[in-house]
């Protein structure tokens, strides 16, 4: 039968997993992609293939689904203290464009994510090939972390980075909550672990342009937490095709 989505998702998680050595400290990433990474991660833990392992995660979600399958867990400051910090972090993308940048962050956990995957060591990117991208914001959103206070003038200040340029919209990120019954539903901001808000950037086809320079425009605007473009940060990406071959970007 035809190779689903998932499969090829799975596929890219095991082919990254298979880096990690015993000893490693491991950024874990967050998403349907990097959850296979864990369930594996979990398996050769239990299995003894790998022993010494501790990981670091992108999310809360992460976090409880590193418990459950027996991943030990560090924090950030303590990967530093021990190891001497992240040797290799595996996460999945929404986008990867032909430099191997990324965006990231439309499951809301951005910041985590580049605090961790940034911090040094190898960082492997596990996608299945509809990621892929001749430039970033082809597909979908690209969020901007803002602190909650003033989100609407940071919003406004975000636009202002893009004015002008056809096709552009931002708006707040928002999720539909159910009052105390669980029935009349209200439309409230999504917030992220961090407690901060997600302004989404839409672009008609794609961002043009200097990606560094709009960047420092977007980190320059005070509210701005971080934003979901991952410039330079990928080490390789473990790319899942549905022909069934793995290719590995560098
Ligand atoms: C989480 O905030 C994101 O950065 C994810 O890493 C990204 O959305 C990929 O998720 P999937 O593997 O579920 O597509």
């Amino acid at each position: 039968g035809a190779v689903t989505q998932e499969e090829l998702k799975r596929v890219a998680a095991h082919r990254a997993v298979e880096m990690v050595e015993s000893g490693m400290t491991l950024g874990l990433g967050t998403g349907s992609t990097a959850a296979h990474a864990l369930d594996r991660l979990g398996e050769l833990l239990r299995s003894g293939e790998l022993t010494g392992v501790a990981g670091v995660p992108t999310s809360l979600k992460t976090e409880a689904h590193a418990a459950r399958v027996g991943i030990p867990m560090l924090s950030l400051g303590e990967a530093a203290a021990v190891g001497g910090g992240i040797d290799l972090s595996i996460d999945g993308a929404d986008e990867v464009d032909p430099e191997l940048n990324l965006v990231k962050g439309r499951g809301g956990s951005l910041l985590r994510e580049k605090m961790i995957e940034g911090s040094g060591g190898r960082f492997v990117v596990i996608v299945d090939e509809s990621k892929l991208v001749p430039r970033l914001g082809c597909t979908g959103a690209v969020p901007v972390e803002v602190v909650p206070f003033g989100c609407d003038h940071t919003l406004g200040l975000v636009r202002k980075v893009f004015d002008g340029l056809p096709g552009f919209t931002a708006r707040l990120r928002t999720v539909v909550s159910k009052d105390g019954e669980g029935k009349e539903k209200k439309e409230v901001p999504f917030v992220t672990d961090n407690g901060n808000y997600i302004v989404e950037m839409f672009f008609e086809d794609g961002i043009r342009g200097d990606l560094n320079e709009i960047s420092d425009r977007l980190l320059r605007i005070t509210g701005v937490v971080e934003h979901g473009m991952f410039l330079g940060m990928a080490t390789s990406v473990v790319v899942a095709k549905k022909d069934g071959t793995v290719a590995l970007l560098h």
